[in-house]
């Protein structure tokens, strides 16, 4: 029992998740998490978790708390970055709607996107190359399947699915760099399916009852995927059953 783990936007209903389970892990000493706010969920006061308050798309808050970890000399054994936007209308955010049209398309609403969903993973590859444990580690983002260029046959959602698709392209770009820098560093993006949280609601009409997967079952997933995978082939892009999803 003397692994770590980090949960990047611990208090999505992924995310939130994802902690749960690694407190419950006993190969976890610590789970470290990071979100906007205090941490939410019956485990928020549990032992194993040391939680921060911060601004995760924050470059300067970003470096302050890997460079606190490095300096206390932690090192990570798994990563998991749960954040991510679709839609938003809240108090002092920029209002997002996925784009059905051209027309609908502003560059507001694309900034943003790219500004969670891109470049806020990003800023985190950048510095988590210099905490990851030695031996083995795994990264993970959440993506989507949306991301995937090859996949796109719909069209819609431009901000959206390009955002992810940046993400896929930073992640595979940092994989060339990871293998110099920490070679036995898995970096994979995971497809969770569609899933019963807040960024999901207006869109699950259409969604058959059984494709609606609960955070439990997704993330049960993405840990027993994520503890098989071999560096050798890193970067990974797999769905929640583990199928290769194509760049
Ligand atoms: N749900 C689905 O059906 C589905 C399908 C495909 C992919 N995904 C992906 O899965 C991930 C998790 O989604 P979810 O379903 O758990 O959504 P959610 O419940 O809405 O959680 C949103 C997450 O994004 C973070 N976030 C939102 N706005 C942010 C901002 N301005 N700055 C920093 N962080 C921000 C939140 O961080 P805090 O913890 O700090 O609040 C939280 O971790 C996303 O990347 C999403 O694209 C979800």
């Amino acid at each position: 029992m003397t692994k770590n783990a980090l949960v990047i936007g611990a208090n999505g209903g992924i995310g939130n998740e994802v902690l749960r389970q690694l407190v419950q892990d006993e190969h976890y000493e610590t789970v470290f998490s990071v979100a906007r706010s205090a941490l939410v969920g019956n485990h928020a006061n549990n032992s194993k978790v040391q939680h921060k308050s911060m601004d995760t798309a924050d470059e300067g808050e970003v470096k302050s708390y890997v460079d606190e970890l490095r300096s206390a000399g932690k090192k990570l054994d798994l990563v998991i970055c749960t954040t991510g936007i679709l839609h938003q209308k809240g108090e002092g955010e920029t209002p997002l709607k996925p784009e059905k049209r051209l027309e609908d398309m502003n560059s507001a609403q694309l900034a943003e996107y790219f500004r969670i969903n891109s470049i806020l993973p990003a800023i985190w590859l950048q510095h988590l190359v210099k905490v990851v444990a030695k031996e083995k580690a795994a990264i993970v983002f959440l993506s989507a399947r949306v991301g995937s260029i090859t996949d796109n046959s719909l069209g819609g959602w431009y901000g959206y699915r390009a955002s992810k698709a940046a993400l896929n392209m930073l992640l595979k770009t940092a994989s060339i760099e990871y293998k110099r820098r920490a070679a036995n560093t898995s970096l994979m993006c995971y497809h969770p399916g569609t899933v019963d949280t807040g960024l999901s609601k207006p869109f699950q009409a259409n969604v058959k009852p059984e494709k609606l997967f609960t955070p439990e079952f997704t993330v049960s997933q993405l840990l027993s995927i994520t503890a098989e995978l071999d560096a050798e082939e890193s970067p990974f892009y797999l769905d929640w059953q583990g199928h290769t999803i194509p760049w």
